[in-house]
């Protein structure tokens, strides 16, 4: 597992481990502390680092694939391709995201170029495609805390989705050969800001994106992630990421599940 540390893919681990016939390795940068992270094999490396990709292919049979947001996320991403390709790995699970026309560089760009490689891989893959995380929320949680939050999407929706199911179709896509890609991930229903900002019961907050960025960029963020984000934004405005699916369900045999409730 590719990621093992991240908030997938510690929910994929979760639940795969323990799992007859199911054995995990963790490929992960810092080797978890004592007693933490509980990871019955780990492998530590870096996807900058081939040799350590090599060693962390050898036996697996499933690739669970997730990697940060990054400027150079095609290439690391690549790398565990090879890797994986090299080693005959059966099956590679990606976590990418939904395409948005007009969003063809940056961010959505790296996806696409990271889908098309695998396009052309002898390894099955299976492309997940999952909407905005419900979580994306969390990370403000000071400012909730303090009664407001800000989505600069304008009255765009979007199908948010809780990370815990695109976890458990990741899990399921690694052990099953019946879930092919690419698959579209949604939860239940569409939200707008304000309806999102209503259910925790918080002010929402919709700035100009411009001055957004320079918010963003202030406290740290990269620039180049803020433009990706800023394109995405404006297209959750127009509505490119208000549809939702009936994946989770078809994959599961469950319902997605519902966001920002108790
Ligand atoms: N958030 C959303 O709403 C959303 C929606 C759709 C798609 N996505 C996609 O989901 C993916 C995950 O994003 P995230 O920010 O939520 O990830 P995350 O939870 O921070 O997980 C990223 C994982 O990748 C590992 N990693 C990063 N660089 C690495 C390297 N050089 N070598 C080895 N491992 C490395 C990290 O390890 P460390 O613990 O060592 O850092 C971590 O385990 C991204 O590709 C994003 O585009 C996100």
């Amino acid at each position: 597992m590719i990621g093992a540390t991240g908030e997938l893919g510690r929910q994929v681990a979760g639940s795969l481990i323990g799992r007859d016939g199911v054995t995990v390795r963790a490929f992960v940068r810092r080797p978890p502390p004592d007693g933490e992270g509980s990871f019955p094999d780990v492998l530590v490396g870096d996807l900058r680092d081939r040799a350590s990709l090599e060693r962390a292919c050898s036996g697996v049979t499933s690739m669970f694939l997730v990697s940060s947001p990054t400027r150079d996320q095609v290439e690391l991403e690549t790398n565990a391709i090879e890797a994986a390709e090299r080693a005959a790995v059966e099956r590679i699970v990606k976590v990418s995201n939904i395409p948005v026309a007009g969003l063809e560089s940056g961010l959505h760009g790296n996806h696409r170029a990271i889908e098309r490689r695998l396009d052309e891989s002898e390894c099955a893959t299976t492309v997940l495609q999952p909407s905005f995380f419900a979580s994306v929320v969390d990370k403000q949680r000071e400012q909730v805390a303090r009664g407001r939050l800000v989505l600069p999407t304008g009255p765009g929706k979007i199908a948010w989705i809780d990370p815990f199911d695109i976890a458990a179709v990741a899990a399921a896509a690694l052990v099953r050969s019946d879930v092919n890609g690419p698959l579209h991930l949604t939860g239940p229903e569409a939200l707008d800001g304000d309806e999102v900002a209503a259910r925790l019961g918080v002010r929402r907050v919709d700035p100009p994106l411009d001055r957004w960025r320079e918010a963003v960029v202030a406290a740290g963020l990269d620039p180049w992630l803020a433009d990706s984000t800023v394109h995405l934004y404006e297209a959750v405005a127009r509505g490119a990421l208000a549809g939702t699916t009936d994946t989770v369900e078809r994959v599961l045999g469950r319902s997605p599940r519902r966001v920002f409730v108790g």
